[in-house]
């Protein structure tokens, strides 16, 4: 079949490189000139585990095209997919500026039937405003052609996205024409093969559920990150309470780790998309603003936990930061739980060095003049010459680190961990401090007196 992929970020690459893979041709559109260069040039401008040798192969074969030509994209494809950025409005709003561009253009470019698959992540609705600008510019061209707007969000993801979109756990369909749902079904049948996943429903419910499904994991993390804060003030362990709730069937494992906050293209942004949505209609989503406000407050948990440590005064102080995007497995630096440390770090009149498997580009973009801020080419060196270590993204190399270096090498032997990576009894036994989330009664950000904290130092463990 032929498809035209509008956008090549993260959404639009895997799924124009997977259905590329299944013997489709598919030519991928984006306005930026520089990312469709370097695409052309063989090179993959994002990280995503597989993602370059499924778009080298599918180039090689001929079935995969990049190019800033609109015309082309929509003169090629039946479908027309919609994979662009939705970034959050000032007022928290989802920005649809650049998916009704889309929209625009293939009004303005279409000479037949053609089915547009809104794949971005966009509020109930957006596909009544989509099929009315495709109209409009239709209707200024003089000319009548018919279009169905179909509803079809993405769930994979980063750092999986090729295997979740490869073997998805559903595929929606959100429709009003059952035509189209089953010209989408024939598309996604080599997906589908093992079982059926294809679920089809109407389009504003199709647009809800992504909302639905990034709200609710965004809610386990916040509601653990909160008994991970009560644990705290009663001297319980999360991580015992995490195994002791996840063995409810009713309740289970996934998903119910505490740590420095979620961040990322799609929580953040969705959630409050979702509330202020909410709002504009007239109803008050008070557990959305709820999960944002508990996951903004434990953004800034590990910073209140290394302030406190060295008794408010950072200055001049230096911390080794490992792991800076927003999770393993990817160089997404979006909303990235590093990014509020560091900030509050140099703002407290700290440095950083920092080490990152992947995202060091991402972050010297993001960071191109930041004094405070040295990259380094490793974990260890990162800390050389440094008085604490933080860790904010637990990547697999972080996972058994030489703890004797890390001692050596520290002026203060402490780990401050938004992961809770390590056994708390093994680090005390190696002589190192160590102030997990939701772990330690020994000291927390507000509650605990540092007079607690020097008993620990002098005894250099934290769980006395
Ligand atoms: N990243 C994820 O894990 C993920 C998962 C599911 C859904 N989503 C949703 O998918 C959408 C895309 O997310 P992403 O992370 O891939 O974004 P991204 O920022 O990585 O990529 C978006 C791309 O769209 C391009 N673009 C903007 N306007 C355009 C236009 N008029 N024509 C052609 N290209 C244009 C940009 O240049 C950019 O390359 C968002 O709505 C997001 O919420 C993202």
């Amino acid at each position: 079949m032929h498809l035209t992929i509008f956008g090549s970020g993260y959404v639009g690459l895997v799924t124009g490189a997977c259905m590329a893979e299944m013997g489709n041709h598919v030519v991928c559109v984006d306005i930026d000139e520089d990312k469709i260069k370097r695409l052309n040039a063989g090179e993959v401008p994002i990280y995503e585990p597989g993602l370059s040798d499924y778009i080298a192969r599918n180039r090689e074969a001929g079935r995969l095209e990049f190019t800033t030509d609109v015309a082309k994209g929509v003169n090629h494809g039946l479908f027309q997919f919609i994979a662009v950025g939705t970034p959050p409005d000032e007022d928290g709003s989802a920005d649809l500026s650049h998916v009704l561009a889309v929209a625009r253009s293939i009004g303005e470019h279409m000479d037949d039937y053609r089915i547009v698959v809104d794949k971005s992540t966009v509020p109930v609705g957006t596909a009544d405003k989509v099929k009315e600008t495709i109209q409009a510019a239709l209707q200024e061209r003089g000319v009548k052609h018919e279009c169905d707007v179909v509803s079809n969000p993405e769930f994979l993801k980063e750092g999986a996205a090729i295997d979740d979109f490869m073997k998805p756990d559903r595929i929606i369909i959100g429709t009003d024409n059952p035509r189209t749902t089953e010209l989408l079904r024939a598309l996604y049948e080599p997906f589908n093969r093992n079982h059926d996943r294809l679920i089809s429903m109407d389009i504003r419910s199709a647009e809800l559920t992504k909302y639905a499904a990034n709200a609710m994991l965004a809610t386990k993390i916040s509601f653990m990150n909160e008994l991970a804060n009560i644990a705290e003030q009663f001297g319980a362990d999360i991580e015992n309470v995490r195994i002791g709730i996840g063995s409810d069937p009713r309740i289970g494992y996934h998903f119910i780790y505490p740590g420095a906050g979620y961040g990322g293209s799609c929580f953040p942004k969705d959630v409050r998309a979702l509330a202020k949505a909410a709002a504009d209609s007239g109803y008050e989503a008070t557990l959305m603003e709820a999960v944002e406000a508990v996951n903004d407050r434990q953004k800034q948990r590990l910073f209140g936990k290394i302030s406190s440590y060295f008794d408010g005064d950072l200055n001049g102080k230096t911390i080794a930061l490992w792991g800076l995007s927003f999770k393993p497995k990817t160089d997404d630096m979006r909303e990235a739980s590093s990014r509020v440390l560091m900030e509050a770090l140099w703002a407290a009149g700290a440095s950083v060095r920092a080490y990152d498997p992947k995202a060091m580009d991402a972050t010297r973009g993001l960071y191109p003049d930041a004094k405070g801020l040295v990259l380094c080419d490793s974990a260890h060196d990162a800390l050389k010459g440094a008085d604490a270590l933080a860790i904010v993204t637990e990547w697999q190399e972080f996972r058994s680190p030489d703890f004797d270096a890390i001692k050596q090498e520290l002026s203060a032997a402490v780990i401050f961990d938004g992961r809770n990576l390590y056994d708390p009894d093994a680090l005390k036994a190696l002589g190192l401090s160590y102030y997990a989330i939701g772990r330690s009664n020994e000291m927390t950000d507000v509650t605990q007196p540092h007079d607690r904290r020097k008993t620990d130092k002098v005894s250099s463990a934290s769980f006395d």
